[in-house]
């Protein structure tokens, strides 16, 4: 009996599997809409066989944008072609998903395969960056941003809300909050890009308050018979991680009392030029950390797709889901691929019945005429 392959229920939410695909930015809308590219897309994602799908990064307010290119839940013209995704992730299987963000001083990008730099000020398409205070990123992103009035945090709150409200209103079981990689939540929360000496900035306790009150402002929202998650990066590989984990572990259990059912586990991206020790499944011995003291279930991601690993972490008992995204995007069947590799009986049920059929029934037989 496979961990990988076990159903994962949350609130009224039941997934198939443990396998879920993370969000990933297609930066092919046009103003905030998505296009067939995502419809196709995320069809075929479904289709592969996991048991949650995560619709990108998809903007609460058009400077929330990472690109000119990012889907968004600003207007609600953008609900129909979003409901038409949620409703065939649905088709096939999987529980439809969105994350829902703000990319704060990170906004107002190049495509990454046109850059992926800050498009210069004075372009047309560029537009203005805010962020808790008015200092850049740095690198590729050099622009400084406009540090966030109180007026500014109160709207970006209730954008939040309303992109929640419309994501629930596309058919969407399953939102996730994108507090992490840098962009304007996680900026809040670290003292890297918040300087604020007001009620928003200074300790913890000030420097989580954006998250906090936003995850406040969508549970009011988002039905509570749904799973209401977070992706947020518990730590940054600068140095001081064991500060940045301790006061990462207390947010998560204070996200817990206000409401969140799992949580993403990634990591901050706040600063440029950090040690992250890339390789095979750096964050799960993080993922589990966390799992364990803040009692919240967790997913990770980051190079987590060999079969035999990703099969350990839910068994072990690291993590609740493994989130699957590049390997999918080589391999849209890629759980298929998992369960022969893991030796799963019939592995081709996690497949829909026009290719299942055939890769059971033929499996063995050199073709199928
Ligand atoms: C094309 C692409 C787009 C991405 N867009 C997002 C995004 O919208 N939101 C997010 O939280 N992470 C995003 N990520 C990060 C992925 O969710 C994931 O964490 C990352 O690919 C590592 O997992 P993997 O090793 O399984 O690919 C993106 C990654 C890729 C490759």
């Amino acid at each position: 009996m496979s961990a990988l392959f076990s159903p994962f229920q949350l609130k009224d939410v039941t997934l198939r599997n443990r396998i879920a695909i993370p969000p990933m930015c297609q930066y092919s809308a046009v103003d905030g809409h998505v296009t067939d590219w995502h419809l196709a897309h995320y069809t075929s994602l479904a289709r592969g066989g996991a048991g949650l799908v995560i619709v990108e990064a998809t903007a609460v307010s058009p400077e929330g944008r990472i690109t000119p290119a990012c889907t968004g839940l600003w207007d609600d013209s953008q609900i129909e072609g979003l409901a038409r995704i949620a409703a065939a992730i649905k088709a096939a299987g999987a529980v439809p998903g969105i994350q829902i963000a703000h990319a704060g001083r990170k906004a107002s990008a190049q495509r990454p395969w046109e850059g992926d730099d800050h498009i210069p000020a004075e372009d047309p398409r560029a537009w203005e960056t805010i962020a808790p205070s008015a200092i850049a990123y740095g690198e590729n992103l050099p622009r400084v941003p406009r540090a966030m009035t109180v007026a500014d945090i109160e709207r970006v709150r209730a954008d939040f809300a309303a992109a929640a409200r419309r994501a629930r209103d596309a058919g969407f079981e399953w939102l996730e909050l994108h507090f992490a990689h840098g962009y304007l939540a996680q900026s809040f929360f670290s003292a890297h890009s918040n300087q604020r000496t007001d009620a928003y900035g200074g300790n913890v306790a000030g420097r989580s308050r954006f998250l906090l009150e936003t995850l406040a402002a969508v549970r009011a929202v988002w039905p509570e018979r749904l799973p209401l998650t977070a992706r947020f990066g518990v730590i940054e590989y600068d140095g001081r991680d064991d500060e940045t984990l301790r006061d990462s572990i207390g947010l998560a259990s204070a996200f817990r009392r206000g409401g969140l059912d799992l949580l993403n586990v990634s990591v901050g991206f706040t600063i440029p030029g950090t040690s992250i020790p890339w390789g095979t499944s750096f964050l799960a011995p993080v993922a589990e950390r966390v799992r364990r003291e803040a009692e919240l279930p967790v997913a990770a991601s980051w190079g987590l797709d060999k079969p035999q690993s990703a099969e350990a972490f839910v068994a072990k008992g690291q993590m609740d889901l493994v989130m699957i995204g590049r390997a999918h995007l080589a391999d849209p069947h890629y759980p298929y691929a998992t369960a022969k590799a893991l030796g799963v009986p019939r592995p081709s049920w996690v497949l829909p019945a026009p290719y299942a059929h055939w890769l059971e029934r033929y499996r063995t037989q050199a073709s199928a005429h």
